[in-house]
């Protein structure tokens, strides 16, 4: 049985010859289980009766922001939330451009821009459009910005040429669809652990030793983990962003001492963990009780004592658990990272470049390389930190 079975699917439709090959892709859709909802692009209709459509999936086909002559509003956004899977196809190089800069003149484009789950596209233009600079400018924003990229076959195009810029056949994209959704799957019964953000060492009631983390590595790849099915403990230190997705419980720590203590006391039973925060290395010996005053005070020595590793005393207990670490270095690398993976006793450590100026704290991008406890290095580009998190979680936990 295909796993598309009660999925909802939006299918975009613009404007390209292979347009007609959407008839196909929709009933294969529908076949497999699938709930689908057809979005056409004005263009699109030039080339497919939105009848055709409508009879195939059941569904009136939406194509204008409202219908004229009863004024009804079609809500993109609504469309949106509904669609576990966009997938947009035939993408002419005019709707992959408009995709990448976000010109929401029409229906497809406003409900692309409200998805919430993935969106796939499937590429079809003439060999010289699918060449040109502009459109492969495109293709590569749509990747950083996380859409699936079905690419275009090489063979005969419909303008006579021979080429690449051929759409994918139906059933290559109803195989690309199966297998995002068997990703989604593919965690199911694991049980996850996410340490993120930084940790906040009290000095007294009011100020405390702290340190830039955002958290936003660590709960994208929490919220990853998550849609890939695993049940996800999120030890999170003091940020103030929220968790999106189902299957992921929060603990909310201040201090390393205390994220130490939530780590240790869940450890057992996890199948990864992650350990993405940023703990304070030190924390003062003691926590003054009321605020330090200003007067009578021209010097202050504030005595720091170390605090626990956490990712040392995982690694020291592990038994099936796959560890993974993160480092921060500024020379030596690679050389200082696979040191700390085995003085560890980690699984793998993802080393997050410094010197780049696409990666670090606040940042939304990251570029990383990943060591494996063998010395493996796998190096990537600098992408968005959501993305960065699907590749770590391809790598330590398989595609
Ligand atoms: O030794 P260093 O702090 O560079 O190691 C970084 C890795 O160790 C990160 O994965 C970080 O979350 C973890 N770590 C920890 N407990 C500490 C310090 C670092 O778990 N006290």
């Amino acid at each position: 049985m295909s796993n598309l079975r009660g999925k909802h699917i939006v299918l975009g439709i613009s404007g390209g010859i292979a347009a007609y090959k959407s008839v196909m892709l929709l009933r294969l859709l529908v076949k497999a289980g699938a709930e689908v909802q057809v979005v056409i692009t004005p263009n699109g209709k030039e080339f497919i009766t939105p009848v055709t459509l409508s009879a195939l999936s059941g569904k009136p086909v939406v194509s204008e922001f409202f219908t004229a002559n009863t004024g009804e509003w079609h809500s993109h956004v609504d469309l949106g939330l509904w669609a576990d899977l966009m997938i947009i196809a035939p993408a002419t190089a005019s709707t992959i451009g408009k995709m990448a800069n976000g010109i929401a003149d029409n229906m497809l484009i406003t409900t692309y821009l409200s998805a919430k789950e993935q969106v796939m596209v499937a590429p079809a233009m003439d060999l010289d459009m699918w060449r040109h600079p502009s459109t492969q400018r495109n293709i590569e924003t749509l990747k950083r910005d996380g859409v699936i990229i079905v690419e275009p076959e090489a063979g005969e195009l419909a303008s006579g040429l021979v080429g690449k810029g051929r759409m994918e056949e139906p059933e290559g994209i109803v195989k690309a669809a199966e297998a995002y959704f068997a990703k989604t799957a593919s965690l199911t019964g694991k049980r996850v652990m996410v340490t993120a953000g930084p940790t906040f060492e009290n000095i007294d009631p009011v100020r405390f030793i702290g340190n830039y983390s955002s958290g936003k590595m660590g709960f994208a790849i929490a919220e990853e983990f998550a849609s890939r099915g695993a049940e996800v403990l999120l030890i999170a230190g003091p940020v103030s962003m929220e968790v999106k997705g189902e299957g992921i419980k929060r603990i909310n720590v201040v201090s390393a001492r205390e994220m130490y203590e939530a780590a240790v006391s869940n450890f057992d039973g996890m199948d990864y963990v992650v350990l993405a925060a940023a703990v304070a290395d030190y924390a003062p010996e003691t926590v003054s009780e009321s605020k330090i005053k200003r007067e009578g005070t021209d010097e202050m020595v504030l005595k720091l004592v170390k605090n626990p590793d956490i990712a040392a005393t995982l690694g020291s207990m592990k038994t099936t658990q796959k560890i993974i670490g993160f480092a921060l270095e500024t020379d030596h690398e690679l050389e200082n990272a696979l040191h700390k993976l085995k003085k560890k006793n980690l699984d793998w450590i993802v080393l997050n470049s410094l010197r780049d100026p696409e990666a670090g704290f606040m940042k939304d991008t990251n570029k990383i390389t990943i060591v494996s406890d063998t010395g493996m290095e796998l190096e990537f580009p600098a992408k968005r930190k959501t993305e960065v998190a699907k590749d770590i979680a391809d790598v330590v936990a398989g595609k």
